[in-house]
């Protein structure tokens, strides 16, 4: 039987899943494959701490042994951060070593570069872990929808908001609330900016954009909001007029051009996305042959992240039994070019927090009708006249320019208090509103 082995750095959530995964079904390679896999190596931060490993695996502190060894084609990289395993993906790239990565903060500021690299040097870089955990979405878009021309990509790909969020909506939980229970239950890290702003989700949309549309798609261009704004108010109103608030990444071709957002958004009942519950990840991709389809799963945590290292490690033994290099992309990936945000078009609803005096359904539709925009439904919940009342505000498809427009005009004027928001519909994909 053939023998192959590979580097494995970082011992942690997923490298520690991935490490017991390959002890634990080395059958399934060997039977499906025809192969065994050896861990000659494990790079670690801290070699001097006990680890599980079997007594052929050898804990090292930094990666240079595995850069070293010669008779080793295959890096897997699951330590994590943007910066810190750069120079070893450069590194193994360069010295013709293939690379598996779950590192999508890594791929998101270099992956450009990293790819190219990897393609100059007869080499693959693969990242199926690096977005939606578990779901093999990067496999869908690279190989499997091949034939088709993808038209738009909307997800959730954010675990720990959609815990959130799911929370908030079930269990009637604040914001601050339902993020302690993420925390807790280990959904959410210590400090939960880059998810809750939406940062995480853009990076994830990014990648996915790039591959669909063959250019890169860089973070900067997308557009990127995050939960933080939802209230517990937006919340039921939203439920009891038929959507689920979710925190929606998606890329679309517009005029031929990738427009890439992330935003809080309202998702009617019936979208497949409103289903996608607790940590969760679910894409709905359509394409022009195939037609939409969706992929759902655990999007994070150590097994199912490892489960996709796996697939990454199964393709890339077939292709060195086939002596075969396969790419993503067959040259290098152009820079997108970015749609205008301006002249994104949605549904939108819009919640003005209002002092209780006569003439603001006046200003608002007023304001409204000034720069175009046809208010489909209007609400006041006015509980108590001493205090500030809620004033919800469902509009007609509009450019996102108007409704920018329209909101900052509305919110300048008295009476309107600086908590008044307003969040956009996603379409069902049915056709339907
Ligand atoms: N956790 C998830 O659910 C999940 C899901 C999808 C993708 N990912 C991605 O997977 C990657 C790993 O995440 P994780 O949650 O497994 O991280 P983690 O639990 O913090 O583990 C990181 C591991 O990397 C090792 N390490 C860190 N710096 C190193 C260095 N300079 N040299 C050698 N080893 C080093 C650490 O060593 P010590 O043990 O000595 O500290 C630790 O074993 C990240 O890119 C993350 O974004 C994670």
């Amino acid at each position: 039987m053939d023998r192959v082995r590979i580097g494995l750095v970082g011992f942690g959530t997923v490298g520690g899943s991935f490490y017991r995964l390959l002890t634990a079904n080395a059958g399934e390679f060997e039977r499906r494959l025809g192969v065994a896999v050896d861990v000659p190596w494990l790079a670690v931060r801290d070699a001097s701490r006990p680890r599980n490993v079997a007594p052929g695996t050898r804990v090292v502190q930094g990666w240079q042994a595995i850069l070293d060894d010669n008779d080793l084609p295959i890096v897997v990289e699951l330590a994590g951060g943007a910066e810190a395993p750069l120079p070893l993906v450069r590194e193994a790239l360069s010295r013709g070593k293939h690379v598996i990565t779950a590192n999508k903060a890594l791929l998101s500021a270099h992956g450009r570069e990293l790819l190219a690299l990897a393609a100059e040097n007869g080499v693959e870089l693969k990242f199926e872990a690096a977005v939606c955990g578990g779901i093999p979405i990067i496999k869908v878009l690279s190989e499997s929808l091949l034939g088709n021309r993808v038209r738009s990509i909307v997800g959730i790909v954010n675990g720990t908001t959609n815990y959130i969020l799911t929370r908030m909506t079930e269990e009637r939980l604040s914001f601050a609330e339902a993020l302690a229970e993420a925390q807790k239950k280990g959904f959410a890290e210590a400090d939960p900016t880059l998810d809750v702003s939406g940062g995480d989700a853009a990076q994830k949309i990014g990648l996915l954009g790039s591959l669909a549309f063959g250019c890169w798609i860089d973070p900067a261009c997308v557009l990127t909001e995050g939960i933080t704004t939802v209230e517990q108010k937006d919340i039921e109103f939203c439920q009891a007029s038929g959507f689920q608030i979710k925190l929606v990444a998606q890329a679309r071709l517009m005029d031929g051009v990738p427009l890439v957002t992330v935003f809080p958004a309202l998702v009617p009942l019936d979208h497949p996305l409103a289903g996608v519950r607790n940590e969760f990840n679910g894409v709905l991709v359509d394409s022009d042959y195939l037609g939409p389809s969706m992929y759902e799963g655990r999007g994070a945590g150590g097994n199912p992240t490892a489960s996709s290292v796996a697939s990454d490690l199964g393709d890339l033994l077939k292709g060195i039994l086939s002596k075969q290099v396969r790419r993503p992309f067959a040259g290098a990936l152009p820079l997108a070019a970015a749609f205008p945000q301006g002249r994104m078009r949605s549904r939108y609803y819009f919640h003005f927090v209002t002092a209780n005096r006569p003439g603001i359904w006046a200003l608002v539709t007023g304001v409204c009708a000034e720069t175009g925009i046809n208010i489909e439904s209007v609400h006041q919940k006015w509980e108590d006249k001493s205090k500030p009342s809620d004033l919800y505000v469902l509009v007609d498809e509009a450019e996102e320019s108007q409704v920018r427009l329209a909101f900052s005009r509305i919110t300048a004027a008295e009476g309107i208090r600086p908590a008044s928001h307003y969040l956009r519909i996603v379409p069902s994909p049915a056709g339907g509103r």
